[in-house]
């Protein structure tokens, strides 16, 4: 694939070039996208990422890898950063780093992602220099302040209990700002803890422009898009979905597995099932969990089950989800068997990162005059 092809078709509106406000702006803007990509999705390019921590689970398969599939097959140029660099931030192992990096690809492959597609590029970001060295003009772009006041670190902070900060925990959503701008990505479908970080690869591609571009823009301002999925409850029905909370069910987990989880789910004492995630959160969830795999809508379900209570509705759940997840746990498989295969794909995913890397860090370079 020649460079042109890769080079990045991006046109910023107007409405893009407004500040951005409030939350329920942001929603509106983000509904607004929502409409545009549909209609002309060789506009734009989406850039999506995780941190390689482990396997994904149906949380991440409903909330956010759906929509990164519906997304590249509307014909979007996609490109999933793997952020191991990010592992590091807020963590003393590294010992999984590796095999993380190759069960993300499967769980992206086996979901839908298709990487023989010339819309597709998956790549680990530690393994792209060019788009690391971003990272050293943009640093000079952010106050140490605006980095002191990232709320969704100071989460992190708190949550990992750390008590030495190292500066990597501060400074690496200017990182995921080269994460996106490396490729001009211009969408980036996040949910909502990720808005600071945007918010700042927005800041920095502005003051970037400002400062070194003024005729003609280098970077665009990238716009989230929001997820439209409803937020997924662990097994626990108190908390979000997560590996850690042990209230997950992973995608590589076997049918017995599934059906083992699901049998320990919490749901409450009444016989009548119904559908209200406000005052019965843990039945309601697990509704949502058989709507997601079956289409029906949770209300319709829960007619259905009637006062057959919580072991028919945990039945009902076992059998929709190991169905609908059974192709993609197959082609799991098959990838598992086929390392090689995978290995290949990452390192096309690098190559292509690379060549798109290198050419805007030449474009970067010159226009901060720095050629020789
Ligand atoms: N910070 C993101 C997370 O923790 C992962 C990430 C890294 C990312 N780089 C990105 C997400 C770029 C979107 C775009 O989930």
């Amino acid at each position: 694939m020649g460079i042109n092809a890769l080079k990045p078709r991006y046109f910023m509106t107007i409405e893009e070039k407004l500040n951005y406000g409030t939350f329920e702006a942001t929603v509106e803007r983000s509904l607004k996208l929502e409409e545009d990509l549909i209609k002309n999705p060789q506009k734009y390019r989406v850039l999506t990422g995780d941190r390689p921590t482990g396997r994904l689970h149906i949380g991440h398969l409903f909330g956010s890898l759906q929509n990164r599939v519906r997304l590249h097959r509307l014909g979007v140029q996609t490109f999933i950063v793997i952020a191991d660099y990010q592992v590091l931030t807020d963590r003393d192992t590294f010992e999984h780093i590796s095999e993380n990096i190759k069960q993300l690809t499967i769980d992206y492959i086996a979901a839908g992602i298709d990487p023989e597609s010339d819309n597709v590029c998956i790549f680990p970001h530690s393994h792209v220099p060019e788009l690391n060295q971003l990272l050293l003009p943009f640093l000079t772009l952010v106050t140490m302040a605006e980095l002191d006041r990232n709320p969704t670190v100071k989460e992190e902070i708190a949550a990992a209990g750390l008590k030495r900060i190292n500066a990597g925990m501060y400074t690496y959503p200017v990182h995921q700002a080269a994460d996106i701008l490396f490729c001009k990505g211009n969408v980036v479908p996040v949910g909502k803890d990720q808005l600071p970080h945007l918010e700042l690869t927005r800041t920095i591609a502005r003051r970037f422009n400002e400062r070194f571009a003024q005729n003609m823009a280098v970077f665009p301002e990238p716009q989230p898009l929001l997820s439209k999925a409803p937020l997924i409850l662990g097994l626990d029905g108190s908390q979000k979905m997560s590996k850690s909370r042990n209230n997950a069910i992973m995608l590589s987990a076997t049918e017995d597995e599934t059906a083992q989880l699901i049998k320990k789910a919490k749901t409450d004492a009444q016989r009548q099932i119904t559908y209200d995630p406000e005052n019965r959160p843990e039945v309601s969830n697990l509704l949502t969990l058989i709507s997601l795999s079956t289409g029906e809508a949770p209300e319709a379900i829960a007619e259905r089950i009637g006062d057959g209570g919580g072991a028919q509705l945990k039945r009902m759940l076992t059998e929709s989800l190991n169905d609908y997840l059974r192709p993609l746990r197959a082609k799991r498989k098959e990838l598992e068997a086929n390392m090689d295969y995978v290995r290949d794909v990452l390192k096309r995913g690098v190559n292509k990162a690379r060549e798109i890397a290198e050419a805007t860090l030449d474009e970067v370079r010159s226009v901060m005059n720095m050629e020789i």
